[in-house]
């Protein structure tokens, strides 16, 4: 597999790529799991070449320990990504290769998709994230790039920035992975003590649950009962339940016709946050 760590690399590499070949982008921050290796997978069967990248970016960070803590496990990561076929590089550039002089975050219009849920409670998070992802695809230009649902208002955030900035890559969206539990896979469930981890399958049953309800009951009824079934839980913090629509992603309390759904929570276990959703029509 071929290591690509300054952009003059990249770009020598990109060189040898034949021209109507399609590339994919898969940008992660690390610590790989399953759920990182369906997008590669995905990546690996529509595209000829593909470019893995692995940049844990400190402009989406707002909390200094969070970014210090954030697991780095380039070796398991480099054994993990050489199990799978296909042509595939990894790209491992350092902060100041990649922000040069200053890390600071471009500031978007994202039309209030930053400002609920994840953004509501992570300030500047998605200008950092929109940030790093027109970085990279402005250096690679990948024909596809790929995301995972599991960051659903990410995605449709990211969708959002290639638009503003007439980007024309395209933007895939992947299912979310999830552990034997049904705890959505993500880094941060290694952190959880191993009872915890067990109990945390609560969240998706939550969610699998609120999906019938919103199919009888109001979307008010539905939060309602998310709140309640949490109390129960006292190992869990919730922190946010809403329902919103995929497209403005801003949480209703009245359902409409017509409209696509999904439900988004936050829940706190110990201190660890771990996020999830679900469409729910
Ligand atoms: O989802 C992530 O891992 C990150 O937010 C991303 C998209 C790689 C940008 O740093």
């Amino acid at each position: 597999m071929v290591l690509l760590k300054t952009k003059k690399e990249l770009s020598e590499y990109l060189n040898t790529l034949g021209e109507n070949e399609k590339l994919g982008l898969v940008p992660t921050m690390g610590a790989l799991h399953q759920g990182h290796m369906s997008l590669v997978s995905k990546a690996i069967s529509e595209n000829e070449y593909v470019i893995v990248s692995v940049f844990v970016n400190p402009t989406q960070f707002n909390n200094q320990e969070d970014l210090e803590k954030y697991p780095k496990t380039l070796k398991a990561d480099m054994t993990l990504l050489s199990s799978i076929s296909g042509q595939t590089a990894v790209f491992v550039p350092s902060v100041k290769e990649i922000y040069e002089k200053s890390a600071v975050p471009n500031t978007y219009d994202f039309d209030g998709l930053d400002t609920v849920m994840e953004g509501e409670f992570r300030d500047d998070h998605f200008n950092g994230v929109g940030t790093i992802v027109e970085l990279l695809l402005r250096i690679v230009k990948p024909d596809n790039a790929y995301f995972g649902e599991k960051d659903f208002q990410q995605l449709q955030i990211i969708r959002k920035m290639v638009q503003l900035q007439n980007i024309s890559t395209t933007i895939v969206g992947c299912p979310i992975v999830r552990e034997k539990s049904g705890l959505a896979m993500s880094s941060r469930n290694e952190r959880l003590p191993k009872k915890i981890r067990k109990k945390a399958a609560i969240i998706y049953k939550v969610l699998l649950s609120a999906k019938t309800k919103f199919g009888m009951k109001s979307a008010v009824f539905v939060r309602e009962w998310v709140q309640q079934e949490f109390k129960k839980h006292t190992d869990f913090k919730l922190e946010y339940f809403e329902i919103a629509a995929i497209d403005t992603l801003t949480p209703i309390l009245e359902k409409q016709k017509n409209v696509k759904y999904r439900a988004f929570i936050a829940v706190y276990a110990n201190e660890v946050r771990l996020i999830d959703n679900i469409a729910l029509n």
